[in-house]
């Protein structure tokens, strides 16, 4: 049976052709970025280069990007390294409560230091109001960080409207951009820090980036040999980062996104002639290429997923099951107060490499499922 791979907000499929680089540079030229020989400057070079790419992409100077482990990394960084470095000028943080974990969970960390987080609503389709970020801005707000696309319903802020309100009050601005990266026109004016990361674009896992624009002082998390202009130590690492270069220049074709648009929307119209499904997010240019998020009635996402695993097909839910309880999503639990369409959520989220076909056996399987699922439905009406 083959795989029908539905689940590229998790993770995607790394490209050959970063595979073929990334290769390279853990065989054949393997130094050391800081080392003096040859084989180090040929690493250092290669850093250099990679770097320039990622740049570019977002129309940043090279010294402005930092790399990280990846996501998590980055917006740690983002938001402690900020907090920390300007606490002469304030302690207060706003985010919103569609973050993805590794922002909400920073914001707690530092709500047990002492700092003070707002966590801002959003609207039904999950957009943040640039009027209630406004009104909860204060004297000593330091920073706002506002997810770019979410991660489960795909919803795209307006991020250049949200970041201007910042600027006008002299606020800094973070978003994480890790899905939108590559599938929407990110640069520089749209934040003071950016976080992308390389392996939801076809690139390798534990590999990210921070953009933070000169001249902002950001507190180093980790203590060492001062890499990357003294905000994160560590051994830069070569491959991982040059297979991230090469995902991005592999990414950046509004062929790709047209295609996923289109692809997504078949799926969308197709999936909302089931009865008793609705669409969790908005529709069209303001959401994710790539993402369908539906909910079913009376049944829960969760074993609508092992059904379909068992057919091959591999797509997520909103529903994580943690500690024998089953957490509704804290995103979809934010557009709307209802544990039943949370928990009867499931995610398909699509790539490059998805063919009509794919999604047509798919939709044969899940109609079945459906159908299957809800003639045992406790819940089902009649
Ligand atoms: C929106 C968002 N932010 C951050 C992350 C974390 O990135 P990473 O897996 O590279 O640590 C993810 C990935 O799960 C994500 O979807």
């Amino acid at each position: 049976m083959k795989t029908i791979y539905l689940d590229n907000s998790a993770t995607t499929k790394v490209d050959p052709e970063v595979m073929d680089v990334m290769d390279y540079y853990h065989g054949q030229t393997y130094g050391n970025a800081s080392s003096i020989h040859h084989e180090g400057k040929n690493a250092k070079k290669a850093l250099g280069e990679a770097r320039s790419i990622i740049a570019n992409s977002l129309g940043a100077n090279d010294d402005e990007i930092i790399f990280t482990s990846g996501g998590t990394e980055a917006n740690n960084l983002a938001i402690k390294g900020m907090m920390y470095a300007n606490e002469d000028k304030g302690r207060h943080l706003i985010t919103t409560k569609i973050e993805h974990d590794c922002v909400l969970n920073s914001g707690k960390a530092l709500e047990a230091e002492g700092f003070d987080v707002t966590y801002l609503d959003v609207d039904s389709e999950g957009f943040v109001s640039p009027e209630a970020l406004e009104k909860n801005l204060r004297e000593d707000t330091v920073l706002v960080s506002i997810i770019h696309a979410n991660n489960e319903i795909g919803t795209i802020q307006d991020i250049q409207r949200l970041s201007n309100i910042c600027k006008q009050h002299d606020v800094l601005f973070h978003t994480d951009a890790c899905q939108s990266y590559t599938k929407t026109p990110i640069t520089t004016e749209m934040a003071d820090l950016i976080t992308i990361n390389a392996h939801k674009l076809h690139g390798p896992k534990g590999v990210g980036a921070l953009y933070v624009k000169q001249g902002t002082a950001i507190k180093p998390l980790l203590d060492g040999g001062g890499h990357e202009r003294k905000r994160r130590s560590g051994t830069e690492n070569v491959p991982g980062i040059v297979g991230f270069a090469k995902a991005v220049e592999l990414g950046m074709d509004e062929a790709h996104v047209n295609k996923m648009q289109a692809l997504r929307d078949y799926l969308i119209d197709e999936i909302l002639k089931i009865p008793h499904t609705r669409l969790n997010g908005p529709r069209g240019e303001q959401r994710l290429c790539n993402n369908a998020n539906i909910s079913f009635r009376f049944i829960e996402g969760e074993s609508i997923i092992m059904n379909l695993d068992t057919q091959g097909i591999c797509t997520s839910t909103g529903s994580a099951c943690s500690s024998q309880t089953l957490e509704p999503s804290h995103v979809l639990m934010a557009i709307e107060d209802d544990p039943e369409r949370a928990h009867g959520s499931v995610r398909f989220t699509i790539s490059r490499y998805t063919t009509k076909e794919e999604l047509d056996r798919t939709l044969t399987a899940l109609k079945a499922t459906v159908d299957k699922l809800r003639r045992i439905s406790p819940l089902t009406e009649g």
